[in-house]
């Protein structure tokens, strides 16, 4: 991965109003992993939950049953367990992705978690770049493969299928989203460097 990607890289319509930057949150990033971030966080994570996106929750929701997702991925952060890319604008966090790499027996490879865009700037390709730079890292942390859990029945597999992602199983009706209305996880690997073994 280009060194950019771990320090400021803009995306989309440079140069504009509409200027998205890829910024790597917390140690070694630009972007501090602080309460203004937090919040921040909290109102991007509260907006796409209450657009219907699989990140957790099901609308309507409280912005307050988001507040302990927000902390466990603040801790994440703060504490180096894991590492993160937000995408803004015009001073607004618009974007989000993290990953935790394993520890002992999995130090060689990595889970992705709490993928999303906000619903105004979603399909302009911003979810590719952000995708592209949590991948990116993940291969510069020295990780072999990395995983992303999917919510069934919304298209997801198909967007993370066109990065590569290839399925490898399934949870079957791990999410309930409704009364009679369980979908499976869906889990997807990537490899992003050279298998030791
Ligand atoms: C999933 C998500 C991150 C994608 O970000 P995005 O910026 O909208 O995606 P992009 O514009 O980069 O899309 C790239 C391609 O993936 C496709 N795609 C995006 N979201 C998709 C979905 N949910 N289902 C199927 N395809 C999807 C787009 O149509 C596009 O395809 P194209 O190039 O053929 O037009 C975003 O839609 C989102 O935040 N969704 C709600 C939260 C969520 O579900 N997160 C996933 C958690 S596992």
């Amino acid at each position: 991965m280009s060194e950019e990607l771990s320090e400021v890289t803009e995306v989309g319509p440079a140069a504009t109003e509409e200027a998205v930057q890829v910024r790597r949150v917390g140690p070694g990033g630009s972007m501090a992993s602080d309460n203004a971030f937090a919040v921040a966080l909290l109102t991007l994570w509260h907006r796409v939950s209450e657009a219907g996106g699989a990140v957790g929750f099901v609308p309507p929701v409280d912005r307050s049953d988001v507040g302990p997702a927000v902390a466990v991925v603040i801790d994440g952060l703060r504490s180096g367990r894991a590492s993160a890319f937000a995408l803004t604008s015009k001073r607004n966090v618009i974007g989000f992705a993290m990953i935790t790499p394993g520890v002992r027996t999995q130090a060689h490879i990595g889970a992705i978690t709490s993928v999303m865009v906000d619903p105004a700037h979603q399909g302009k390709g911003l979810g590719v770049s952000l995708m592209e730079a949590i991948v990116g890292l993940a291969a510069e942390l020295g990780l072999e493969q990395v995983s992303i859990g999917a919510r069934g029945g919304v298209g997801l597999e198909k967007f993370y299928a066109a990065m590569g992602f290839v399925e490898v199983g399934r949870l079957p009706g791990w999410i309930r989203v409704g009364p009679g209305d369980d979908r499976d996880e869906i889990l997807m690997v990537k490899q992003v460097g050279a298998r030791v073994r």
